[in-house]
Formats: C-alpha cells, structure tokens, sequence
C-alpha cells in the first residue's frame, strides 16, 4: 500500500498545470462507443480511473491508441456488450458504457455498481429512463440486462419524456448518450447542469448528435440514424483546479493555475474570497494570494451551480485551522464526512451531527499518520498535512491516484515536501 509522507508547515509558490477533467473523460470515452469511426481526444488525464475505463472498453474491443494526453478510439468491432463485476466494482463510473451500449446494439450487460464508501449511490433513475425509452431491464445475479425488443421498432431505442427526481450527473450523461441515436426526441427535466455534463454534450454535438440545452436542466436532443467521428479536448479539471486553490488558501502563499477555467468554479472562488484569499482570473489562468491565516467559512454542497460536494471535504481541511467556526452541509451523499475521524487525528476539532459539521478552527494541526478512505477525502487529508506540524503519513493513496494526476509531483513543484512512500 502506498503512502505519502509531508513535512507541514511550508507555503505554495509557482504555477501549476491542471489536468483534463476526470468527470468529463470518463463519459466521453464511453462515448467512443457510439460509432464505428474513431473519436480522437485530447487532454485526456492520466489517472487510475482512466486506465481503468481504457481496459473496460478495450476489452469489448474497443481499439485504442493513446500518446501522452492524446486518445483515439474506435468501436468498429465491438464484440462483447458486457461490464464485468471485476471493473465496475473498482470504478462506479463504468455505468456509463450502458447508455450506448444499449442505444448502438440494443442490448448490455453491466454489472449492478457495488456499494461505495460516500454512499449507496444506486442506479436507479438510470434504468428508469431506460425502461421508459423502451428498454427492457432484468437485474440478475448483480447484473442488469438490458434489450431492446426487436419487434416493430426494430430493436432501437425511443425517444422519451424523462423526469429524474434527484439530480444525477451521470444519470443525466447515460440517458442524453442512450437518446442521440433513439427513434425521436427525448427530453431530460431535472437534468444535472454540471460542465462536465455541457462537455460531453460538445464532444457528442462534434459527432453529429442534435442536442440542446446542456447546461440547463432541460435537455433535449433529437435521435439521429448514426454518429461520425469527431476531435474533441476535454475540459480543464474544475475539482483539481479548487483543491490547488484551497490547498494554498490554507497553507499560504501565491499559485497560479495553468489552462484552468474560473467561469465553472464562480461558487468556489467566491467562498475562497470570503476566506481572505486574493483571487485574479483572466484568460485561462487563475492566481490566488493568501498572506494570512483564513477566515472559516461555512459551505453547503447542492447540484452545480451550487458549492460542489467534490469540494466538501478540501473545505473542511481550510477550516480545521482556520480563524473561528464554520458549518459545513452534506446534503448529496449520505456518508461524505469520513474524513472526519482523520483530521480529528491531527487535532482538528469537529463536532458532526446527521449530515452537518461544525468545525472550531485552531491554531496549529499536529502531523500523525491517518488514511485515506475516499477520493476527494484524501485530497483534504494532503492539504491538513500541508498546514499540520511536523510529519503526516498519508495511507490508502490508491484513492487519490484516481482522480489526481501526478499530485505529489505538481505539490512538490509549488514547494510543499511531500514524497511518496512505497
Ligand atoms: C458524479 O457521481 C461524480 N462522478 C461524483 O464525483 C460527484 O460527487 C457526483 O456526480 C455529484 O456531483 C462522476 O461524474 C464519474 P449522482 P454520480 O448520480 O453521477 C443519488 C468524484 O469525486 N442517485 O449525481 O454517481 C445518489 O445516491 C466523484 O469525482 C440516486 O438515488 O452522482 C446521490 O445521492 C465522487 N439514483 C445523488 O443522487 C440514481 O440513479 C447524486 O448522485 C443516481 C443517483
């Protein structure tokens, strides 16, 4: 297992590059199944997620060439309709292979997402907006089948009027990829509005689908006969670009963002305003100043625009030592506060009731040894040992791998002392 150790207490100078975003590359690379002709894709992030989603439609045979952050894929010769357990387990975002599996072949097997440690995370508003498009869905042995009858509508999918009654982003990315090739429109209400969702639409749209309304939570798109292959470059990462941001709003000093977009984190940089930090945007960079301790501040996560869940935990690290008390809201996932027992380890002082903490800033984190339990949990757990003193010991660092592209590297590059551990 690996492990990272940081030496706390040094500030953050420089500039660093943030990668393409993980939450856009996922569904756009199932979206190479689509068409038979090859969808070339840039920026793509090298991360665990990445290689694991690479495999996954490898072995459908997907044939996939990659250099660096370039991608071209091509699903000309598809010839298994299945996620296994052993990959989805791994990777809750393999769901989304079973929207154009179904809308290119009419059928797909993929196996039922095991449990997650944010949260139950179930897919059911998926398989309801499948069923509702004329898909015939069986769960057996933790799987769900998928078909499409072959009678009158020859095995295509319908166009359909959908209702989700909880805002899902990858929920809202499955249906709008099953619709681009059904028979009619269908129309998503209660779409999530995430930039992610906005650049899988753009990849899609460069493909030949007729879609409307990304971004907004109605989202129409018209089904077309076939896709073409297109180029796209997929979005800066906005969660990596915040937790720099926080990262150097907690420990000090002065970093500016290479290739990041302010445009998609107005939320974020307002609340890292609000903690003291000095923050100028222009063009594609962003620079934050932090001279002083931060004032706490209280965040309440919702779909975007609102204050990201993604962020949650990164927040609350800036909070453990920061000036005063601050409330912070988990009203997404059930079970996003593991991070928690952690920083308590450090000496935070947290007080968490049902789905709210409250966090007493103090003055000074001591470093320990704590483990990561969750993606975005580790990243808070790097930024507390950034400001703790003296030695932390990160373990479990599989869990950043997959959503943070070479951190240690870029966190090492900015002067923080951190190294990895084998
Ligand atoms: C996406 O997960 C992201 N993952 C998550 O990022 C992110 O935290 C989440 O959206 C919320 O923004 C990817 O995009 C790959 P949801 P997703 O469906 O789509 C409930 C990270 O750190 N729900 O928007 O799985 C669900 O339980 C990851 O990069 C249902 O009840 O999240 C949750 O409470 C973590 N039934 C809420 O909706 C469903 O069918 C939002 O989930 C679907 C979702």
């Amino acid at each position: 297992m690996q492990k990272l150790a940081i030496q706390g207490g040094n500030r953050l100078n420089g500039e660093v590059r943030i990668s393409g975003a993980k939450n856009a590359a996922l569904p756009i690379l199932c979206a190479s199944l689509l068409t038979r002709d090859a969808l070339q894709l840039g920026n793509v992030p090298d991360l665990n997620d990445v290689a694991t989603m690479r495999k996954l439609l490898q072995q459908m045979g997907v044939a996939i060439e990659a250099n660096g952050s370039q991608m071209a894929l091509s699903a000309a010769n598809i010839d298994k309709l299945e996620a296994p357990y052993d990959m989805v387990k791994t990777m809750r975002a393999a769901i989304l292979v079973l929207g154009p599996l179904v809308a290119r072949f009419g059928e797909a097997r993929v196996s039922l997402p095991g449990g997650c440690a944010i949260g139950s995370r179930p897919v059911d508003l998926h398989i309801k907006g499948l069923q509702a498009m004329g898909a015939e869905i069986h769960i057996e042995h933790g799987y769900i089948h998928a078909q499409v009858p072959t009678g009158s509508g020859g095995g295509r999918l319908k166009g359909a009027r959908i209702f989700f009654d909880l805002v899902s982003v990858t929920g809202t990315e499955n249906l709008m990829m099953a619709a681009v090739l059904a028979d009619g429109v269908t129309v998503l209400e209660n779409a999530a509005r995430e930039p992610e969702v906005v650049d899988l639409a753009h990849c899609l749209i460069a493909m030949g689908a007729k879609i409307e309304g990304a971004g907004s939570d109605t989202i129409s798109i018209a089904g077309v006969e076939k896709l073409h292959g297109a180029s796209h470059r997929v979005m800066p990462d906005r969660i990596e670009s915040g937790t720099f941001l926080v990262a150097a709003a907690a420990a000090g000093g002065d970093i500016t963002l290479i290739d990041a977009r302010a445009d998609i984190l107005e939320n974020v940089l307002e609340k890292l305003q609000e903690a003291g930090a000095s923050i100028q945007a222009a063009g594609s960079t962003i620079n934050l100043k932090m001279s002083k301790r931060p004032k706490a501040v209280n965040v309440r996560t919702a779909p975007y625009p609102a204050f990201p869940t993604d962020m949650q935990a990164q927040f609350m690290a800036m909070n453990t030592i920061a000036e005063g008390s601050a409330m912070v809201v988990e009203t997404i996932f059930e079970n996003r506060f593991m991070h928690v027992q952690e920083l308590r380890r450090l000496g935070a002082q947290i007080e968490v009731e049902g789905n709210t903490a409250v966090i007493k800033g103090c003055a000074q984190l001591e470093g320990a040894t704590i483990m990561a339990t969750d993606l975005r949990a580790s990243a808070c757990l790097v930024i507390a040992g950034l400001v703790a003193q003296g030695e932390t010991i990160v373990d479990r660092i599989y869990h950043l791998d997959r959503g943070y592209e070479h951190i240690e590297a870029k966190l090492s590059a900015l002067g923080a002392q951190i190294r990895r551990l084998k």
